[in-house]
């Protein structure tokens, strides 16, 4: 059987992106290049495999999760069930520290899971010295290696918070957990399935961990230190407003998609 007749079988009583992550699979697995695939004959392994792959799609599981690699700002990240597949709009958020920070810094990403944000900071950067915490060690394994896989040099703690963290930074950097008890709930079954519910849950409210960071972080940042967070689709008023008792100069700004999705302060 060649490729091309696998994948039509596969794709054709299917509809939407289901077909078009069948697609990807098969770039990744066979060749980029679809053209080709008339001419190239599948192994039996390779074609069970594919056949396992394309059940575990169907079952709602992220084709990132199936392939176990992520593409984030250049870098190819791996990840397993331990870390939240990286996001477009956090590719975002690194611009926009990339642009606004163009001397050298020392960086914390705090919540850093897969470290997509602290290697994709390091790797675009020649700026910044970063350090990256997780309170989960699974996730910080895999973060040491995609540092290794990426050739960048990052120090790595594990920490609840900024429990154990002693640096002063002049720039921390976190997209925490933030989804709220309903959202939590009503959330795709790709998500809530298969990614890490404690990369997810921020809480009743979903504001649980903005209301720590709020607190903690100026002990480890530098006088006029800045903090850059990412939140959810419907929190940039309220976490602008948690930010306000400790923080200034606060600002926020949009991703990709126009929602406003980060916020920017500047330690008081
Ligand atoms: C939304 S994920 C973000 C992962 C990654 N930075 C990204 O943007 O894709 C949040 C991360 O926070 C971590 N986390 C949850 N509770 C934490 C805590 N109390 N202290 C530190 N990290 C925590 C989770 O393990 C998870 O890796």
């Amino acid at each position: 059987m060649t490729a091309n007749e696998l994948f039509l079988h596969f794709t054709s009583k299917k509809e939407g992106h289901i077909i078009k992550d069948i697609k990807w699979l098969f770039q990744a697995k066979i060749d980029k290049e679809f053209l080709k695939w008339h001419s190239i004959e599948l192994s039996k392994t390779q074609q069970d495999d594919l056949t396992k792959c394309v059940q575990l799609l169907q079952l709602g599981k992220p084709l990132a999760y199936i392939l176990g690699t992520a593409e984030f700002f250049n870098c190819l990240i791996k990840v397993n069930e331990n870390v939240l597949i990286p996001r477009p709009e956090t590719e975002t958020l690194c611009e926009y520290v990339i642009k606004e920070n163009p001397r050298q810094y020392e960086v914390l990403d705090l919540c850093t899971g897969s470290g997509c944000i602290a290697i994709a900071l390091s790797k675009n950067s020649q700026n910044f010295k970063l350090t990256a915490s997780d309170i989960d060690i699974n996730a910080l394994s895999v973060a040491r290696e995609n540092a290794k896989i990426n050739n960048v040099n990052i120090e790595f703690v594990q920490s609840d918070l900024l429990e154990n963290i002693d640096k002063t930074f002049d720039i921390i950097v976190s997209n925490p957990p933030y989804l709220n008890k309903l959202e939590m709930e009503s959330a795709p079954k790709s998500v809530t399935d298969f990614e890490p519910k404690l990369a997810l849950f921020g809480g009743e409210s979903g504001l649980d961990f903005y209301v720590k960071i709020a607190e903690t972080a100026p002990k480890n940042l530098a006088e006029n230190g800045l903090i850059y967070l990412e939140v959810g689709g419907k929190q940039a008023e309220d976490v602008a407003q948690i930010l306000s008792n400790n923080f200034k100069n606060i600002e926020i700004k949009k991703d990709l998609f126009g929602i406003e999705r980060f916020v920017k302060a500047r330690r008081k």
